[in-house]
């Protein structure tokens, strides 16, 4: 679980991962969804470094908790946390990444997730087809609609072989390329994973009118 960014886009001094919706962290809210599921068995977590907010969980769920330093970027959180997994998870152990500031994933989402990752050796994300109509700006005009067919929006978590997805971060951080999921350093490999249709609710909390989003969403239990 990334959880070393700063949320610069959403302001505010206090890391929008710590916010409280629903009583509770954004961060326990993905962690316990996480964990809550039988097919996880534990959670590695990257925080900035000496993050004076990390509650200090060793296990949650009776699932163990284990803490890295994270990076700059992204894919130098992730990488950090694959690089901390413990000894004893195998090379082709799968493991699923998930946003710290996503806290509405459904068990139902998890369970599909996984029985496609696998069976796709290229691993395998969760997803929603986009629904608004596109448009491509020319300055501040419209200079023409993109069609939507085929577009999907990256979810979290993404599920990929421990191995494949180290090999892929390292190349992608090795040729100084941005990469904004870990499907986006697998496709660079030339390889496909697999669009796994997830529930639209899986909001990630990015700017202020999310966290209301948020709220509302968890504390209905809707
Ligand atoms: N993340 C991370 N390390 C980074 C950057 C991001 O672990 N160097 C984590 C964030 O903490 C978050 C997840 O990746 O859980 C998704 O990133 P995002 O929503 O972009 O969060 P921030 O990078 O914190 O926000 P912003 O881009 O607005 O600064
Ligand atoms: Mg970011």
């Amino acid at each position: 679980m990334p959880a070393a960014g700063s949320g610069r886009r959403f302001g505010g001094e206090l890391p929008k991962q710590y916010l409280k919706v629903a009583d509770k962290p954004l961060i326990e809210h993905a962690l316990r969804s996480l964990l809550a599921h039988p097919g996880i068995d534990g959670v590695v977590v990257a925080l900035a470094a000496d993050d004076p907010h990390w509650p200090g969980w060793a296990s949650l769920c009776g699932k163990p908790v284990v803490t890295c330093t994270g990076g700059a970027e992204r894919a130098d959180s992730v990488l950090a946390a694959l690089r901390s997994l413990p000894v004893d998870v195998a090379n082709d152990a799968l493991v699923l990444v998930h946003d710290a500031a996503r806290p509405n994933l459904r068990g139902e989402d998890i369970s599909h997730l996984i029985e496609s990752a696998s069976v796709c050796a290229d691993g395998a994300i969760l997803a929603a087809p986009v629904r608004d109509t596109l448009k491509r700006a020319s300055g501040d005009v419209i200079a023409h609609t993109e069609p939507r067919t085929g577009l999907w929006r990256a979810l979290t978590p993404q599920a990929f072989r421990r191995d494949l997805l180290l090999r892929a971060l390292e190349a992608a951080i090795a040729d100084q390329m941005i990469v904004t999921d870990e499907a986006m350093a697998i496709e660079r490999l030339g390889l496909h994973p697999r669009l796994v249709e997830g529930r639209e609710d899986n909001l990630k909390v990015t700017t202020p009118a999310d966290l209301l989003l948020a709220e509302f969403l968890l504390s209905q239990g809707a």
